[in-house]
Parts: C-alpha cells; sequence; structure tokens
C-alpha cells in the first residue's frame, strides 16, 4: 500500500481508495469562524475522482471576508458584526461601505462616500427611454434585468478598466447609487406615473421612497418610520455569503464580464421563488389562505412528499434555526403597523399563526424549517404601500450592496481565475452515425408534447 507521507500531517484529511488501497492527503484549510476546510483542489490531478455536489450544500466556491453565517444558531454576520446590531444602529449607507471596505466609516469617510454615491444616482436619458421599449404590464424584475443589463453598455471596458481599483471603484459607486434609480423607473413604468429624477438634498433611503412614491405634482413628504423601515430592510438584504445569486455574480464576473453584466446575472437569479422571489410568493400564499381559508390543508400539502407545494419564505440552505433577519423584520412589521392609523393587518396576523402552527408541527420541527428573510418582508413591504411585483425589486436593491462588494474582493484577488464545474456524466458513450433512412422510428419520439406551441 503506498502512502504519500508516513507521517500524518495533523492539518490535513486522508482519503483512501478501497479498490486500490491508495491512500491520499488533502490539507485542510483553518477558517476564523465556520467550519475547516478540506482543500480539494487537486482531487482530480491526485486521484483520477471528481465530487459530486450538485447544490453545493458540501462546497466552498470561494475565500471571502465579506459575510458569515452560523445557520445552527441563527448568526448573520457582516464584515464581523451582528445583523442585528447593524439593523439596530447603522444605517444601508454605511452599511454598503462596510461590505465593501470592511470597516465601518469614520464620519469623514462617510460623508465622502455618500457624496459620491449622491453624484451618481442619475441614468442615462437613454436608459429612461429603454424603459418605455417594455410591455406595460411587463414584470419589474424583467426590467431590473434588463435595464441594469444595460448600463453595461454606459460603462463599458472601452471607458473603465475594471481591472484596476480606480475602475472597481467606478463600478462600485455608480451600481450602487444606480440601482434605486432603475428600479424606480420600472415601478413608475408599471403603473404609468412620470419618472421622478433623484434629489441631491435626500439621503439613500429618502431618495428611493422619493423617486418610487413622489410625483410631480406634489412635494413627496418623506415618512420617517417608512424611511427607517426601508433602510432597515436594505441593511438586512445587503448580504448573504455565496447565496445563489451571489454565486452567479461570482460566476459570472471570472469570466471578466462587465460588472453591470454581472449584476443583471445576479437579479435573474434572484428572482427565482426559491430564492428572492419567495417574498412576492409569501404574500400570494397568505393572500391565497386569506381568501380560502383551512391553514391546515396548506400544511399538509406542505408536507406531503408527492406535493409540490413548500411553505414560502420557511427553510434554509444554511439556517436550521430562526433566520435572525426574520425576528428584526418581525419587530419592523409591528411598527410599521403601529404607525398606520389601521394598524389591524389580517395578513401579519395569519403569518403569526402560521409560524406558531408550524413551529409546533413535527414535521418542521424535524427538518428544522424555521421563518427565513422572506416570510414577513413582503408584509412590510405591503405596508408601505408597494405591489408583490416590487418585493424582490427591493431586495435585488439591497443585494446590489453585496454582490458588487462580492465582484470587486473577487477582482481584487488579482489572476481571476474563470468558474468551470465539472459533471457526473451519465449520457450515452460513443456510438457510429446511422444514415437517416437507416434509423428506426423509436416509439418513444414520435410526436412533440402537445403543449409546445406550433411555431418552433
Ligand atoms: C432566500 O441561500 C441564501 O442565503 C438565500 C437567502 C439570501 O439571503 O440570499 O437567504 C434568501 O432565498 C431565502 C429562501 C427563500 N425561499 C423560500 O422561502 C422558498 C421555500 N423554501 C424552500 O424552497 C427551501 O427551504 C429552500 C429552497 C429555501 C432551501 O432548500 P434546500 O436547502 O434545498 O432544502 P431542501 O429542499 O433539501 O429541503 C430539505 C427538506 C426537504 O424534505 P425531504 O426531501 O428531506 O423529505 O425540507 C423540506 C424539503 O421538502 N422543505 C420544505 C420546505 N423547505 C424545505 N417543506 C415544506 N416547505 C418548505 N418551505
Amino acid at each position: 500500500m503506498t502512502k504519500e507521507k508516513d507521517k500524518k500531517d495533523p492539518h490535513s484529511i486522508t482519503l483512501k481508495d478501497n479498490s486500490s488501497g491508495k491512500e491520499y492527503n488533502f490539507s485542510v484549510l483553518e477558517s476564523s469562524a465556520g467550519p475547516k476546510v478540506i482543500d480539494t483542489r487537486a482531487l482530480y490531478s491526485k486521484t483520477g475522482y471528481l465530487a459530486f455536489d450538485p447544490g453545493f450544500s458540501s462546497t466552498c466556491s470561494c475565500k471571502s471576508a465579506i459575510s458569515f453565517i452560523d445557520g445552527d444558531h441563527g448568526i448573520l454576520q457582516y464584515r464581523g458584526y451582528n445583523i442585528e446590531d447593524l439593523a439596530k444602529n447603522g444605517d444601508f449607507t454605511e452599511v454598503s461601505y462596510l461590505l465593501i471596505n470592511g470597516e465601518l466609516p469614520n464620519p469623514e469617510q462617510k460623508k465622502k462616500y455618500s457624496q459620491a454615491i449622491t453624484l451618481h444616482t442619475m441614468v442615462h436619458e437613454q436608459v429612461q427611454r429603454f424603459s418605455q421599449g417594455f410591455r406595460r404590464d411587463a414584470h419589474p424584475m424583467a426590467m431590473l434585468v434588463g435595464m441594469v443589463g444595460a448600463l453595461s453598455a454606459f460603462y463599458h471596458e472601452s471607458k473603465y478598466d475594471y481591472s484596476s481599483t480606480a475602475g472597481q471603484w467606478a463600478a462600485v459607486s455608480r451600481v450602487i447609487a444606480k440601482i434605486p434609480t432603475v428600479a424606480s423607473l420600472a415601478y413608475k413604468f408599471s403603473i404609468g406615473q412620470p419618472v421622478m429624477y433623484p434629489k441631491n438634498d435626500l439621503n439613500y433611503s429618502e431618495n428611493f421612497l422619493h423617486m418610487l412614491f413622489g410625483t410631480p405634482t406634489q412635494e413627496y413628504e418623506v415618512d420617517p418610520i417608512k424611511a427607517k423601515a426601508i433602510d432597515t430592510i436594505l441593511v438586512l438584504h445587503a448580504d448573504h455569503e455565496q447565496n445563489a445569486s451571489t454565486s452567479t455574480v461570482r460566476l459570472a464576473g471570472s469570466s471578466g464580464a462587465n460588472p453591470f453584466a454581472c449584476m443583471a446575472a445576479g437579479i435573474a437569479s434572484l428572482w427565482g421563488r426559491a430564492h428572492g422571489g419567495a417574498n412576492e410568493a409569501v404574500v400570494d400564499m397568505l393572500e391565497e389562505m386569506q381568501n380560502k381559508g383551512n391553514i391546515s390543508s396548506y400544511i399538509r400539502k406542505a408536507k406531503d412528499p408527492n406535493d409540490s407545494f413548500r411553505l414560502m419564505g420557511f427553510g434554509h440552505r444554511v439556517y436550521k434555526n430562526y433566520d435572525p433577519r426574520a425576528s428584526v423584520l418581525k419587530e419592523i412589521c409591528h411598527e410599521v403597523l403601529e404607525s398606520r392609523s389601521n394598524n389591524k393587518s389580517e395578513l401579519f396576523d395569519l403569518a403569526l399563526n402560521l409560524e406558531k402552527i408550524a413551529l409546533e408541527d413535527e414535521y418542521f420541527v424535524k427538518k428544522k424549517l424555521y421563518p427565513n428573510v422572506d416570510f414577513y418582508s413582503g408584509i412590510i413591504l405591503k405596508a408601505l404601500g408597494l405591489p408583490g411585483s416590487m418585493f424582490t425589486v427591493l431586495f435585488a436593491v439591497a443585494r446590489t450592496a453585496g454582490w458588487i462588494a462580492q465582484w470587486k474582493e473577487m477582482m481584487e484577488e488579482g489572476q481571476l481565475k474563470i468558474g468551470r464545474p465539472r459533471q457526473l456524466y451519465v449520457g450515452k458513450t460513443k456510438r457510429e452515425y446511422v444514415p437517416i433512412n437507416e434509423r428506426k422510428i423509436r416509439p418513444r419520439m414520435t410526436a412533440l408534447p402537445a403543449d409546445v406551441p406550433k411555431k418552433l
């Protein structure tokens, strides 16, 4: 039996191939918090084996110092600060600075950073015209994907060197500054209202509310409770380790793609109901429960392995405990509803009741399915006056800060290594070409399935 090293390095893992008896050592990478990591970069070259982990449940795609999640204990930290502390004491401007720079800004740094963002909040007039090209009933997320992707034409590599620090900063300031403007453009277009230009005398979240709800006919009074609620929602959604949309941004960026094109890829991935699209799906589900009643039938469906229905806003790949963001959002829900004249919200009461039932149900307890960030956020956004189609847009506005911070962290590593996963091939092995007149009609593929549109 050949051993690579007689003395086993304590910071290594030995893998034994029982078919050949060979043993292979792989070093263990130390983390500053969370699980240790087996360095399997040489797995294939050493052993001839690939690893199979289609949902990346046990696979690290990168090293990062931005967010840390302890799923078992329901902990989320941005650059070492607990999310609850940042939500309570910080604001989105300083949190986005923290994600990008690694430290909270001092007053001078915050002022300069805030000014840099403010100066770039307007978009080229052509982008406004771009928005006019959509159907009136276009989902705002479809518009966001399209318009953010289109910004890559205005901030093209021919003008910006994104491999340089200056170029990366240009991307950061423009992406963070323009995403609320583009988001409100999509919203105004979808409701047929005139566009509101950003105002330099408002802070980030006030400006966003002004562009969403202001009209040329009346000066928009920023409600401080709404502004604080929106700002905290942006803080809570800003970053979250290597989730699907962040991984999409990194994969797109690893090929050297334009940062705005990478943001558009992230927006597309976030839109899925299993990810950021869940906040809209939660309110749809609650409203359906409200109309049809009978919550227990929904719980039954959610538990039925043969039913694809899932309790939206519940469960998480990493959190096997309460998502700390959901706890803060539940509090914000109370505050926003309290601030309204009719502080009753049947939807919120239903959500609280559903949470109680689920958390007392053995299925959810055993599978460690708790409310996640999307369970309460939609109720707040609805109470703030936004339609369901804008909920994931809000999520995207917030997460853009995390996406561009992760993109910058990857670019700063220097030598960009393109992300290129392998596969477990299960298709046909080599076979000879058969001329068409010798091919037998296979019973399976006789006609196109009925639901495929006739014109292909
Ligand atoms: C976000 O990754 C991130 O960090 C994402 C996010 C971020 O900030 O970026 O946190 C934001 O996307 C939050 C998640 C929002 N999505 C939803 O609320 C949709 C409902 N949730 C599920 O679809 C699901 O929980 C996921 C997608 C969130 C997680 O899916 P996983 O990790 O692949 O878990 P799984 O599907 O393997 O579920 C494990 C078991 C399964 O049962 P078994 O096959 O083992 O019998 O739990 C069951 C699932 O059927 N399950 C659920 C459920 N979620 C999981 N059953 C009923 N209802 C649910 N919601």
